[in-house]
C-alpha cells in the first residue's frame, strides 16, 4: 500500500494566525522527502484551510503526485481542469461540517456524477469517488466511468477497539472485493491512525491510504519527517 498525506491541517494552523507559518509547501516537501507517494489537499468551497494559491504552488513547486479533494461543483471542476492534479477525489461537502462526515451518495446521483467526472477523466486526471463501504454505492460508482473509489474508513476508525470494529471492518473488506469484481481500484482513508492502520493490510488490494489528522497531530510532538516515516513503516511493508 502507498501513503498519501493530507496536509490540510498545516493550512488550518497557518490560517489560525492569518500569516504564513507553517508553510504548506514546506510541509509537502518534507513529506515527499520522507518518501510519501502523494500529497492530498482538500480545496473546500469556504477555503477554510487550503487555498487556491496553495494548490497551484503544490502543483508547480513540489515534485510529487498531487491528489485534489473537491466537491462536485462547477467552480471546482474549472479549477481542477486548470490545475491538472494527477488525481481528483470527489467528496461531499457541507459548510457546517468539521470534516468530511460521510461518503458521496453516488447511488442517488449517478447521472449527475457521471457527467461531472467525464471532463476530468477525459483530461487524463485519475478520478476517485469518496464513498461509504456500501454495496449500492460501490456498484453505482462502477457505472460512472471512474477508475478509483476511496472507501470512507471513518466508521471503522471510530469503532476501532469496540464491539463494532469487526462489523465495520467487514464492510470495508466486502466493499473492496465488490469493487475489484466490478473493475474498480480502491483507496481508503479518514480517521486512520498509528494504532488502527495495520488492519488495512488485512484487506487485499488497497492501493493507497490518505491520512491527515493523525500524522499532523503526531508531527506536533516528533516533527513531520518522523511522523511521516513512522506511518510509512506501518504501511509500506507489503
Ligand atoms: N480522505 C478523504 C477523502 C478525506 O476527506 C479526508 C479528510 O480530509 C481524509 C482522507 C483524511 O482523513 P484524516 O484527516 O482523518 O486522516
Amino acid at each position: 500500500m502507498l501513503l498519501g498525506v493530507n496536509i490540510d491541517h498545516v493550512a488550518t494552523l497557518r490560517n489560525a494566525r492569518g500569516e504564513l507559518e507553517p508553510s504548506v509547501l514546506e510541509a509537502a516537501k518534507i513529506c515527499v522527502n520522507a518518501g510519501v507517494h502523494g500529497i492530498t489537499a482538500h480545496l473546500r468551497e469556504d477555503r477554510r484551510h487550503i487555498t487556491d494559491y496553495d494548490v497551484f504552488s503544490l502543483r508547480n513547486d513540489v515534485n510529487c503526485r498531487l491528489n485534489l479533494e473537491m466537491a462536485a461543483t462547477y467552480e471546482m471542476k474549472k479549477i481542477a481542469l486548470e490545475l491538472m492534479p494527477d488525481a481528483c477525489c470527489i467528496v461531499p461537502e457541507k459548510r457546517e461540517e468539521v470534516t468530511t462526515e460521510g461518503g458521496l451518495d453516488v447511488y442517488s446521483q449517478k447521472g449527475k456524477i457521471t457527467e461531472f467526472v467525464k471532463p476530468l477523466i477525459d483530461a487524463g486526471i485519475k478520478v476517485s469517488l469518496f464513498i461509504n463501504p456500501e454495496r449500492e454505492q460501490v456498484s453505482a460508482a462502477s457505472e460512472t466511468g471512474v477508475e478509483f473509489i476511496e472507501l470512507h474508513t471513518g466508521a471503522f476508525s471510530r469503532a476501532f477497539g469496540t464491539k463494532n470494529e469487526e462489523p465495520e471492518f467487514i464492510k470495508l473488506r466486502q466493499a473492496t472485493s465488490l469493487a475489484h469484481l466490478l473493475g474498480l481500484k480502491v483507496n481508503a482513508g479518514h480517521g486512520l491512525n498509528y494504532k488502527n492502520v495495520h488492519k488495512m493490510h488485512e484487506i487485499d488490494g488497497i492501493v493507497e491510504l490518505n491520512i491527515g489528522h493523525s500524522i499532523i497531530s503526531r508531527a506536533v510532538f516528533v516533527g513531520l519527517d518522523t511522523a511521516v516515516r513512522e506511518m510509512i513503516s506501518l504501511i509500506y511493508k507489503n
